[in-house]
């Protein structure tokens, strides 16, 4: 049964805890899609994770709507959310529209999540029948102003501004809320105080879903990770294993071996 919107609320209300995975490719796609993973999000970390830049700040609407319709073509139940990057909607709510509808119009996505206490913005979207995630906590599109990924509302006043801002985010129309980097006592007063689900990432057990970075969980990236960032996988080592046995096996003379004969059969 493929997930639509109204589930998030109809999980938060039935207690029922989801996951939400980033992906950024057609096959990883039809992976998580037929593993029953019910959102799937290709988030601006397709900078980091894919192209190979320092911060998601480079990433442009082009690459995003590229990689979401790689995505889409993969998935048939998931809920798809496309993220708008850094510059996507900064200039005016109008951008962050005419961005907005190219993500669910091109890009084949059923959402979009945007960083950040953007009332106005997500006024503007969802009324035109876009439904937006929202995402506070850290936002690593600010990483220039906020000095580096560290973690938020730590203090009293931080976190009554977080929790108000979850609020009227919920007001203005957010269908669910990803809390990144928050303290697991405010994470947890967020998610009481809203009817729509939050969605954690480093924000404790008390969110309603969690939400992990894919190429992290898969343990295909190298160098530090998150203390959160859980590893279910380590890719990286099989996918270096696979490769220097192919290299092995050739410069050995073993492939092509009678098995894998290069006259063509369908497997
Ligand atoms: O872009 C992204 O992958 C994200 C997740 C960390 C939630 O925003």
């Amino acid at each position: 049964m493929p997930t639509t919107v109204v589930d998030l609320r109809r999980f938060k209300d039935a207690g029922h805890r989801f996951v939400m995975l980033t992906c950024y490719d057609y096959q990883t796609a039809c992976i998580f899609d037929e593993a029953g993973i019910p959102l799937i999000f290709i988030g601006d970390t397709l900078g980091i994770m894919v192209l190979g830049f320092d911060t998601t700040i480079p990433v442009t609407m082009d690459a995003m709507v590229h990689h979401c319709q790689a995505v889409c073509r993969g998935v048939r139940d998931a809920l798809v959310i496309g993220d708008l990057p850094f510059g996507a909607y900064e200039v005016s709510a109008e951008q962050g529209l005419t961005n907005s509808i190219r993500l669910v119009k091109e890009g084949g996505v059923s959402v979009v999540k945007l960083e950040g206490p953007e009332f106005e913005l997500v006024r503007a979207i969802t009324s035109k029948g876009i439904p937006v995630m929202g995402h506070l906590g850290l936002t690593p599109q600010s990483v220039n102003a906020t000095g580096g990924y560290k973690v938020q509302a730590r203090t009293h006043e931080a976190a009554d501004r977080l929790l108000s801002d979850a609020k009227e985010l919920e007001a203005a129309g957010v269908c669910a809320l990803v809390l990144e980097a928050v303290p697991t006592e405010v994470a947890r007063r967020v998610t009481e105080s809203l009817d729509v689900p939050t969605i954690g990432i480093g924000a404790g057990p008390h969110c309603d879903g969690q939400v992990l970075v894919s190429t992290e969980m898969l343990g295909l990236t190298s160098g530090p990770s998150p203390r959160f960032a859980k590893k279910y996988a380590d890719l990286r080592s099989e996918i270096a294993t696979a490769a220097k046995s192919f290299a092995d096996e050739v410069a050995t003379g073993a492939y092509p071996d009678h098995e894998h004969s290069y006259d063509w059969e369908l497997r």
